[in-house]
């Protein structure tokens, strides 16, 4: 029996999973249908899709804005990266329980450090945004042996609390938090990613060209959108890798796909297919 999928969210009609999922379904010869909930606006609605979806014998499920929270909250057991996230973007249904994972920050990760080829180990990570991107970002970067890791956010209150919050967590990588505007001059950054929405407004952040290193890697957590402000701005200080987050993206859904079916999918063919080109 084909073996059912989804993606839910509201609006959800954007969104790349059923591509992404349906191309990996095909290259690993999985017999399983993978399809698109609107869940819609009104209150509960998540829970009673999500249930509607298990009684017709869904097996998963990704989930995106705005019912990440909800996901994790109907969840049964959490990994740990979904517990410190607070959020949730893939489901598995095993006989009456709801499992949930959060595999945004391990997909940024292994686009990093497999894509790329750029090893976390030891590197200094300038995180901008203090919101759910960052958060889910900061375990799996930590665990990755980034050694220092400081937030920048609009809002220093925010990034001061969430590195507060999960410094605890972080054995031998050190967090920090702050304003936009009070990175210490002179401090260099091997990775800087944009976690913020500001790109979305076509803002331009005030990072200076001196916190990128050379050879530094600016990341636009977005994707498909091209040079973004963000990006035009690493690319003015210097900055030759640039990336937006179509990697994150693939990867985390073939960590979905992997976890789901026990079988890890190769992501290079369907990289290709739906990178936009940076210039
Ligand atoms: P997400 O869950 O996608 O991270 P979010 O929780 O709404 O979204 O967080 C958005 C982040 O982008 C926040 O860190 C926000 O800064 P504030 O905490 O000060 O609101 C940041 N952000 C959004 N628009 C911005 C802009 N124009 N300039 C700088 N930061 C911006």
């Amino acid at each position: 029996m084909t073996d059912r999928y989804a993606v839910i969210g509201h609006p959800v009609a954007h969104s790349k999973s059923p591509l992404i999922h349906g191309l990996f379904a095909q290259a690993t010869g999985q017999d399983m249908h993978y399809g698109l909930i609107d869940a819609g606006p009104a209150p509960g609605a998540f829970a009673g899709a999500l249930a509607a979806f298990r009684a017709a014998g869904g097996r998963g499920m990704n989930v995106t804005l705005p019912f990440k929270l909800e996901a994790l909250a109907a969840a049964d057991v959490a990994s740990a990266d979904a517990r410190l996230a607070g959020a949730a973007n893939a489901l598995r249904f095993e006989g009456d329980r709801v499992e949930a994972q959060n595999f945004d920050g391990l997909g940024l990760v292994r686009d990093i450090e497999v894509n790329m080829g750029l090893p976390l180990a030891g590197r200094h990570v300038l995180l901008l945004g203090a919101g759910g991107a960052t958060r889910g970002a900061l375990l799996p970067l930590a665990r990755a042996g980034a050694a220092r890791i400081h937030i920048a956010n609009r809002t220093a209150a925010k990034a001061d609390a969430l590195a507060a919050e999960l410094a605890p967590h972080m054995r031998d990588c050190a967090l920090s938090g702050g304003g936009l505007d009070t990175l210490v001059p002179g401090e260099v950054f091997d990775v800087v990613l944009n976690a913020t929405s500001a790109s979305l407004d076509g803002d331009t952040l005030p990072v200076p060209a001196s916190a990128f290193a050379p050879g530094a890697l600016a990341y636009e957590m977005m994707y498909g959108q091209g040079l973004t402000p963000f990006l035009n701005l690493a690319k003015a200080a210097g900055c030759a890798r640039l990336a937006d987050g179509v990697g994150m993206l693939v990867e985390q859904a073939a960590e979905a796909f992997a976890w789901w079916r026990g079988v890890r999918p190769d992501t290079r063919a369907v990289l290709a297919r739906l990178a936009v080109p940076l210039a």
